[in-house]
């Protein structure tokens, strides 16, 4: 009998964090201050507490995951490895196809895995309150979770978009004692300035970082510290609790091991997460497909240079390697909005350059259709951002079929979709379109990165 699921004891949780820098080939380009030069850490002390800012700059491989942060973890990881028997049937494919179920988490998503580790440090550190972006608001609802379980007070910026599209994830935030804005907002110089030139614009990632940004910065009382849901080496280090766990449960299912390992990416935390403890047997000579799926909306891996930029639009944060589609990027309000940003984690990023991983675009359409295949065998209804991967699975699945291969794929179901049924209504009612970047807004969004430091 093939297993429908494998659930570890609560002491096979992984006790370390896997740490890519510490493997990555080729030199890591640093962050750069806005004098284009090497950013000291102490230039980050007022934005994040410096426990954290030694994890970002660690090229240690493994880290000590804290016994209390593990006590958090536990309730809910380990996260169940889910075997998608049903999907298999209906596709008639010999692949064994595997999804690591971070829907589990009290928020719904894997953003918890760092929000607790975020909260834990600062608290540790003797922060009393955290400023935040979120797009979708599933990192808005993991660090309002967070900071509730740990004592700190919380303010979320939500991109405006999502902020009317998903109302609910705002209840959330509420219930956990956050306080959620639309941004750009009233509350921050650069939402104000952002207001007045664009009254009407959905807002970006970029933008509400840069007022969670200032205002963490304007708290005189020092006492406030920004913190961030992906992108960072240190968000990327706590998310591989994922792919630790699921090593584990493969092995248990007497599987040698995955064939090809799939995850969304946004900032690329989730696929972080689930890939990175992969592509250190990558390095090693295993021989693994390596899948990183973003919206053709927002094209960044796929269509965007490797370069230094912002990771905020107005230009407060340091100046990270990335692929990047240019921090004045505006996306189009297509309903994944955690898929909107316009960067890539630089590890992510790197890992890319050196053909680590093979990244691809998908639209809407597609997703929407591979969801609902999947809430059709599965059963469960997926995040918008998670149809992304799952589109990938069932492509990858369909390939394996057509060489006749039993292949092991693996991907990381980022999150539910419970808060998200306004997109799916929009699709059920022909409502939404495919849309790709156009040649002519990408142009336009990379000016933005003219006169910054090239790569060298
Ligand atoms: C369910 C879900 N999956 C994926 C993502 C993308 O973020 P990341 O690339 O950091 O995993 C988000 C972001 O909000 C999300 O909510």
């Amino acid at each position: 009998m093939p297993f429908n699921k494998i659930i570890l004891a609560e002491k096979d949780i992984p006790r370390q964090w896997y740490n890519l820098a510490a493997d990555l080939p080729g030199p890591l380009h640093a962050p750069l201050g806005p004098d284009g030069q090497a950013l000291k850490p102490a230039m980050l002390a007022k934005v994040f507490p410096m426990n954290i800012i030694e994890q970002e700059i660690s090229t240690k491989r493994w880290i000590d995951i804290p016994e209390e942060v593990l006590k958090l973890l536990s309730l809910w990881r380990p996260a169940p490895l889910r075997r998608a028997l049903a999907l298999e049937k209906f596709l008639k494919t010999p692949a064994h196809i595997y999804y690591k179920d971070e829907s589990v988490s009290p928020a719904g998503s894997h953003k918890p895995n760092s929000a607790v580790a975020q909260a834990w440090y600062n608290k540790k550190f003797g922060i009393k309150r955290l400023t935040t972006e979120t797009g979708a608001g599933q990192w808005g609802s993991a660090i309002a979770f967070a900071c509730n379980l740990i004592g700190l007070e919380c303010k979320v910026y939500m991109v405006r978009i999502s902020f009317d599209q998903k109302p609910m994830r705002k209840t959330m935030m509420q219930v956990w004692g956050a306080k959620c804005v639309a941004s750009p907002s009233q509350d921050t110089a650069s939402g104000r300035e952002i207001l007045k030139k664009t009254p009407h614009t959905p807002g970006s990632l970029g933008i509400a970082i840069s007022e969670a940004v200032e205002d963490a910065l304007s708290d005189e009382s020092g006492s406030s510290r920004y913190c961030l849901g992906s992108v960072l080496n240190h968000v990327l280090l706590h998310q591989t609790i994922i792919g630790l766990e699921a090593k584990k449960q493969l092995k248990i299912a007497g599987e040698k091991g995955p064939d090809v390992v799939i995850g969304c990416v946004g900032g690329g935390s989730n696929f972080a997460g689930i890939s990175f403890p992969f592509i250190y047997d990558k390095i090693h000579g295993k021989k693994i497909e390596i899948i990183p799926v973003e919206p053709t909306a927002c094209p960044t891996l796929t269509k965007g240079p490797f370069t230094y930029d912002f990771g905020d639009t107005a230009g407060l944060t340091p100046l990270l390697a990335m692929y990047t589609l240019g921090h004045g990027f505006v996306p189009e309000p297509i309903h994944a909005g955690g898929l909107r940003y316009h960067g890539m984690a630089p590890l992510v990023s790197q890992a890319a350059v050196k053909g680590l991983v093979k990244p691809r675009s998908y639209d809407q359409i597609k997703c929407y259709e591979s969801a609902m295949i999947w809430a059709k065998t599965e059963g469960a209804i997926c995040a918008p951002e998670t149809s992304h991967a799952i589109a990938c699975a069932i492509d990858e699945a369909k390939k394996a079929r057509q060489e006749g291969k039993k292949k092991v794929i693996l991907f990381c179901y980022s999150g539910h979709g419970l808060m998200d049924l306004a997109g799916y209504e929009k699709f059920l009612s022909g409502k939404l379109t495919k849309y790709a970047l156009p040649k002519h807004k990408l142009k336009k969004s990379l000016e933005s990165i003219k006169g910054l430091p090239k790569i060298r």
